[in-house]
């Protein structure tokens, strides 16, 4: 059976090279695309997320739009990385579908609530996020139940050694550090197990400028053309001869769990600081007399920590799935 997943979404270039994955790879059962501001406003986000799906030619899955706001914060996209209209600015025929009536919280609440009403293990879900994570703390704090139905949580965000949104911070925690905290307070209270795939393998799994030619080529509006176009756009905005597939790889992570060095570790999300509000403090000590010494004691939530992927595999699995070979 494939692995039933639904990825929570900001879309976002990256994001975008994910659902290709996740709506194309044979192993993975694509349940629903929930939509959350981040990257771009939220209309755009689920805009642009319908877009990609029509490429993917997946237009049966469902889209659903989410949280426009931060819980606390006020809304910063990140257009300066992502395009005007948050993809790329692609001069993209646009869906002509609308999202679900329902709230992007509902539909994980009934996603994973049907997943539980299953007593194996096989049919529960690994919810995916690749944004800010107010959808998924507003869907823990009012639907605990819904535990049941989740086999794991991987997410995008945080780091354990350096930020992006501030030189501490990484984008999609420090958008909503309160969101990201009760997640991973909610997950310790509910036992869900959660993978932080982080900055420090965002980077990695590289897609070159050539290829990306050679997936433009193929054309038709298709999700190889579509593709190849997300990663010439990020060569060419920051200069460089390849781009990561980014959130992609932590699609790639639920797929190949074994191409992922990862640590059980203590993590905190910073939620003060002067210049380090929405840092994820990754305790990496290994020493008990620091650790038990620590005046702050224990952080309340140990995760796994992806450290290292294997970038090589991450990238041709990607590839080959997007530009048709898995089918
Ligand atoms: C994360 O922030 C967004 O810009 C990307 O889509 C990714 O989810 C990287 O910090
Ligand atoms: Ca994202």
């Amino acid at each position: 059976m494939a692995l039933p997943v639904v990825l929570d979404v900001d879309t976002g270039v990256d994001d975008a090279c994910a659902i290709l994955l996740a709506a194309l790879h044979p192993a993975l059962d694509l349940r629903a695309v929930t939509c959350v501001g981040g990257n771009a406003d939220v209309d755009a986000v689920v805009a642009n997320t319908l877009t990609v799906l029509d490429a993917a030619g997946r237009p049966d899955l469902v889209v659903a739009r989410g949280a426009e706001r931060p819980l606390l914060e006020e809304a910063v996209d990140a257009r300066h990385v992502h395009g005007l209209d948050g993809m790329a600015d692609l001069d993209w025929p646009k869906s002509p579908r609308q999202p679900v009536v329902a709230h992007a919280v509902e539909v994980l609440r009934d996603v994973l609530l049907e997943a539980a009403a299953y007593a194996d293990e096989e049919h529960r879900v690994t919810l995916v996020p690749l944004a800010p994570l107010t959808n998924i703390a507003l869907l823990l704090r009012t639907y605990p139940q819904v535990a049941q139905g989740i086999r794991e949580i991987v997410f995008m965000g945080g780091a354990a050694q350096a930020g992006n949104a501030t030189a501490s911070a990484e984008f999609n925690v420090f958008h909503d550090p309160e969101a990201a905290a009760v997640v991973l307070d909610a997950c310790v209270d509910l036992d869900i197990a959660v993978t932080m795939y982080g900055l420090d393998v965002f980077y990695a799994p590289r897609i070159s400028r050539g290829t990306a030619e050679l997936l433009v080529s193929a054309g038709g509006h298709g999700a190889s053309e579509l593709a190849g176009r997300l990663i010439a756009f990020q060569c060419e905005r920051f200069g460089s001869d390849s781009a990561t597939i980014g959130d992609a790889g932590a699609v790639c992570a639920v797929i190949e769990p074994g191409a992922v060095r990862r640590e059980r570790l203590p993590v905190r999300v910073e939620l003060a600081g002067t210049w380090s509000r929405g840092r994820t403090i990754v305790d990496l000590r290994d020493w008990g007399g620091d650790l038990s010494h620590d005046p702050h004691g224990q952080a309340r939530s140990t995760i796994d920590v992806c450290l290292e992927v294997d970038a090589q595999r991450f990238a041709t699995l990607w590839l080959d799935t997007v530009s048709g070979g898995m089918r």
